[in-house]
């Protein structure tokens, strides 16, 4: 078992607005707006995933009153790396000088914060270690194809981050996946390319079948959270908040009408950030807890849905 201590975010300082975006592609502001609510996100520039990570980390670290070596794991939930060889964790580790920790990425997508608790969790269960630093990070706009209108104006770039100790909090954590979607949200393959092969150049990009993934969060995430909610031996009415992954207002209406659960429980902040895959749910934790949202001992419902297709929800008491 383990509690959250801290946690920080991090967005970079170039905001992009949907008028901005209509100089790029062929989209209005309105149609951003009405089939999303997204109204800007940040783009970074000169900083790059583990950048962001670390600026997101420093703040959880500081947040939670321990010092770098006390940590003992990294667990960094990314789909843009900074590097493929060379974890983004091993990075902010060096940057950080967490010399004690163990280090790696995971990729689930915009459920890796999830994934990342409940690995997080298990750790710190069986291993002597106190601390575990669990990181959502991203430069999405590195992989976006910003020809493609129906992807290019959903996603923005930032980090989340928090810090975990052994102790009672993280009430319950369920994950999953359904590997038959994976091409419905998906960035291409790396296609086998050596002297035998010939040269392939292969761009990645996301790659996208909007309507396929809108059907699937509608239908995971109310799921998901209920699961989650009866593991943790509660109600769903139990819940002071939900911090849902924030990919679009639609799907969130859509899905808080499913679960029963008043709108204003829901927590959005997709208007000025966008969708930032993993680091979308340690943003808005770290959003909350900074306004002073959350008081000691409420219940906080986590969920989300991503490439892969993955789906994830954890209730936490604060
Ligand atoms: N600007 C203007 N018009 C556009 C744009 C745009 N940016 N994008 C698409 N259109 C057009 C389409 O070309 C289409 O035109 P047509 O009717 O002439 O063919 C029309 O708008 C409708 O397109 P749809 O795709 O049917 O639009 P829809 O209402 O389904 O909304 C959206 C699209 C917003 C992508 C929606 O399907 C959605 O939110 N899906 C879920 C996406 C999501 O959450 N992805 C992130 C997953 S998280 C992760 O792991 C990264």
């Amino acid at each position: 078992m383990s509690k959250i201590i801290g946690t920080g975010s991090y967005l970079p300082k170039n905001i992009v607005t949907n008028k901005d975006l209509e100089k790029v592609v062929d989209t209005t502001d309105e149609w951003i707006l009405s089939r999303t609510g997204i109204r800007e996100r940040a783009f970074a520039t000169d900083e790059n995933t583990g950048d962001l990570a670390y600026m997101a980390s420093l703040k959880a670290i500081e947040d939670a009153g321990i010092a770098p070596e006390d940590i003992g794991y990294i667990i960094l939930g990314t789909i843009t790396p900074q590097s493929l060889l060379g974890s983004t964790a091993c990075y902010v580790q060096a940057k950080l000088g967490a010399v004690n920790a163990t280090c790696f990425d995971i990729n689930a997508a915009c459920t890796g914060f999830v994934y990342g608790l409940e690995i997080a969790e298990g750790l710190l269960t069986i291993s002597d270690r106190k601390y575990a630093l669990v990181i959502g990070a991203e430069v999405l706009s590195k992989i976006v194809d910003f020809t493609d209108r129906t992807t290019c104006v959903l996603f923005g770039d930032g980090a989340g981050a928090a810090i975990l100790e052994k102790g009672d909090g993280i009430r319950s954590v369920v994950t999953g996946a359904d590997g038959t979607k994976i091409t419905a949200l998906h960035s291409g393959e790396f296609k086998v390319r050596n002297f035998l092969t010939g040269n392939q150049v292969s761009d990645h990009y996301i790659i996208m079948e909007g309507r396929e993934v809108f059907k699937f969060a509608v239908r995971v995430l109310p799921k998901a959270l209920s699961e989650a909610v009866q593991k943790a031996g509660m109600k769903m009415t139990d819940l002071d908040h939900v911090i849902p992954h924030q990919a679009n207002l639609r799907i969130i209406d859509a899905a808080a009408a499913k679960m029963e659960l008043p709108r204003e429980k829901f927590y959005v902040n997709l208007d000025r950030v966008g969708n930032t895959s993993a680091a979308s749910i340690p943003i808005a934790l770290d959003e909350m807890n900074r306004k002073g949202l959350l008081k000691k001992g409420d219940k906080i419902g986590l969920v989300g849905f991503g490439g892969g297709l993955t789906y994830g929800a954890a209730v936490i008491e604060w």
